[in-house]
């Protein structure tokens, strides 16, 4: 078993691996384009300065002048800077549109990583870990939480590293221009940072508040359809109308607040640009003019004064979409975090079931008291009682669906604790009363059973279930499909397929936990026989309310508010003149035309 705990950085580096190396080389194409693009100005001032005009050159543009031929040849052929320019914009070109690309590549990588990952540990937590999530919940962190997360390290993150990179850039490049104006244009960097900072800060508060609300408006939809016939039924289609839209015109105002709001932001932010561009100008001329520095130094200094402070402006909404990523980033390691069931082995379990002094609570809740009860191999138990009585959560404890709190169950002796979950589920077929079948076609519905099934297999189990008529009466048969966008099926067409699904697995132990309970006495005594003849060694338990269901079986165990309170056969039963008794006498009870099918 594993497990190590991940905080939120260390799940991040976990499900970069993969991706990491696209995104260091979106990094480095950008870094190249950046580069690229800081010398365009210094080519453009060392033309105005050197070649139109007569400032000696540099050590650095006179290598590169002298390379070209030399200023004299520069100073005739000005078409030979343009061509420079122009291959410059090409590069540019090219490392810009490599950057989106390995950026893009990046961005899927990981979140098919992300992705996968969530959903196949998913598929692999306990059902107590299942009890306690809303299936909504954890669908919006495998697809919303991980989009948010993959879209901020993909866009926000190494936007950073763009700003990074061209702000050290820049300031090199301004500061060897010209000291006092570089000085004084970063003196408002610290400004727009703040500046920055401070609206998104506010702007988050805004934006959480349309997610909230977005929440309840999508809440309303989905109670709205999926509750489609208890509004038509109370005739509220009105009420629910009006509901929807008030809710619907107040998020759409939160929404015209964030965007008036961040339309200050702009503009406020664009007035403040312009006003440090401003006394740059002002200033810069003023040196220019005293000869502090050239006319093309001036130019190229304003260009990249501009690369500086633009990008600057989008740092607040980094930091503010952080902490909204980080939010994500923690609901999604909460899931990673949960531990595993262990995978198992193919061994076949064989031998008696023994609870002994099983006690089992849901939370605070006590459920089972004191149960201890021997199955021997290849006997039938059947158990009755109320709802609630603790009749599914005995199965789903022998499953190690949960776990017991005290008390052992063995199954030939062995502890089902040292047995792993997998191979104890192998070798138990649990028919639940409410058998869920996947939107696919019925074929493949009973093919999840065993690997490698043939049509011959299914349609020998769909008999056995005696739902073979049933499909084969459907103009497609086994490849009709299910669900949603397919047939819809009867509660007693359902469980009979859910009973040939297990029965394919040819456990040697098998529940029906009120499996039973949509299928007509008749068809449910033809099951019952069919098993007999087909499952002779197998264990069978069968939970039901029914006493004709049961009435056969080696044993009957009546439960009572978690503890078994009756047991024996059913003409033991009878005679005792208990609970059972009362219950068979109601069930006896029946108009003539039923009492036919009791046998
Ligand atoms: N997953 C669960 N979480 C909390 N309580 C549960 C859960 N499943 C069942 N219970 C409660 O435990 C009791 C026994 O339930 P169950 O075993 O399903 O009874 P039965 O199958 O006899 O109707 C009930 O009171 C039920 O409300
Ligand atoms: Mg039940």
């Amino acid at each position: 078993m594993k497990k190590k705990e991940f905080t939120s950085a260390g799940m991040l580096g976990f499900f970069l691996k993969g991706s990491v190396a696209l995104f260091a080389a979106s990094i480095v194409a950008n870094l190249f384009g950046t580069i690229f693009n800081t010398l365009v100005p210094q080519i453009i001032s060392v033309t105005i300065d050197s070649i139109i005009g007569d400032e000696p050159l540099n050590k650095v543009s006179s290598f590169v002048v002298d390379l070209l031929g030399g200023i004299d040849v520069l100073k005739k052929s000005l078409w030979i800077v343009a061509l420079i320019i122009g291959i410059l914009a090409l590069l540019i070109a090219l490392f810009r549109y490599l950057e989106t690309y390995l950026t893009a590549r990046a961005n899927q990588t990981l979140l098919r990583r992300m992705r996968n990952t969530t959903f196949s540990h998913i598929l692999r937590l306990p059902m107590s870990w299942h009890d306690r999530q809303m299936t909504g919940d954890i669908i919006q962190r495998c697809t919303s939480d991980i989009d948010t997360v993959t879209n901020f390290v993909s866009n926000q993150l190494i936007m950073l590293f763009r700003i990074l990179i061209m702000t050290v850039i820049s300031l090199i490049m301004m500061f060897t221009m010209n000291l006092k104006l570089a000085l004084i244009a970063s003196a408002f960097l610290p400004v727009m940072i703040t500046y920055s900072l401070l609206f998104y800060r506010k702007a988050g508060r805004y934006f959480k508040q349309c997610d909230e609300q977005e929440g309840v408006l999508s809440t309303y939809a989905q109670e709205n359809f999926s509750g489609a016939r208890v509004v038509r039924a109370f005739g509220k289609e009105r009420y629910e109308k009006e509901k929807f839209e008030k809710q619907n015109v107040y998020y759409t105002g939160l929404w015209v607040r964030v965007e008036r709001f961040l339309a200050l932001y702009w503009t406020t932010s664009d007035l403040l640009l312009a006003i440090q561009l401003m006394l740059i100008v002002v200033l810069g001329t003023i040196f220019c003019v005293n000869g502090e520095i050239t006319t093309g130094k001036l130019l190229g200094f304003i260009s990249y004064n501009t690369m500086l402070m633009a990008p600057i402006r989008q740092l607040g909404r980094i930091v503010s979409n952080l902490s909204k990523a980080n939010i994500s980033l923690r609901r999604v390691s909460e899931i990673m975090n949960a531990e595993e069931e262990e995978y198992g082995t193919a061994e076949q379990l064989s031998g008696d079931i023994e609870f002994s002094d099983i006690i089992f609570s849901y939370d605070d809740k006590p459920v089972l008291k004191d149960i201890n009860l021997k199955i021997p191999q290849g006997s039938t138990l059947g158990i009755i009682g109320a709802t609630g009585s603790g009749k599914s959560t005995l199965a789903a404890l022998l499953d190690r669906l949960y776990e017991t709190e005290r008390g052992q169950i063995t199954i030939g002796g062995r502890d089902i604790k040292d047995i792993p979950r997998s191979t104890l589920r192998n070798n138990i077929g649990l028919i639940l009363q409410e058998g869920h079948l996947f939107s696919r076609t019925i074929g493949e519905n009973l093919a999840i059973a065993r690997e490698g099934a043939s049509d011959a297999d299914i349609r020998n189990y769909a008999s056995l279930a005696c739902v073979s008529d049933n499909i084969e009466g459907f103009a497609k048969g086994y490849d009709t499909i299910l669900g949603e966008r397919g047939v819809r099926l009867s509660g007693g067409q359902i469980q009979r397929i859910a009973i040939a699904r297990t029965l394919m697995r040819r456990a040697p132990y098998i529940i029906f936990d009120d499996s039973l309970s949509a299928v007509d006495s008749e068809t449910d005594l033809t099951i019952r026989k069919n098993l007999k003849k087909e499952f002779e060694g197998s264990t069978v338990i069968i939970i039901s309310h029914r006493i004709t269901t049961l009435m056969n079986a080696d044993n009957i165990i009546v439960l009572d508010d978690g503890k078994i309170v009756e047991q024996g056969t059913h003409d033991e039963l009878v005679a005792k003149g208990g609970i059972y008794k009362k219950i068979f006498d109601i069930q006896m009870n029946l108009p003539e035309e039923l009492k036919g099918d009791l046998q």
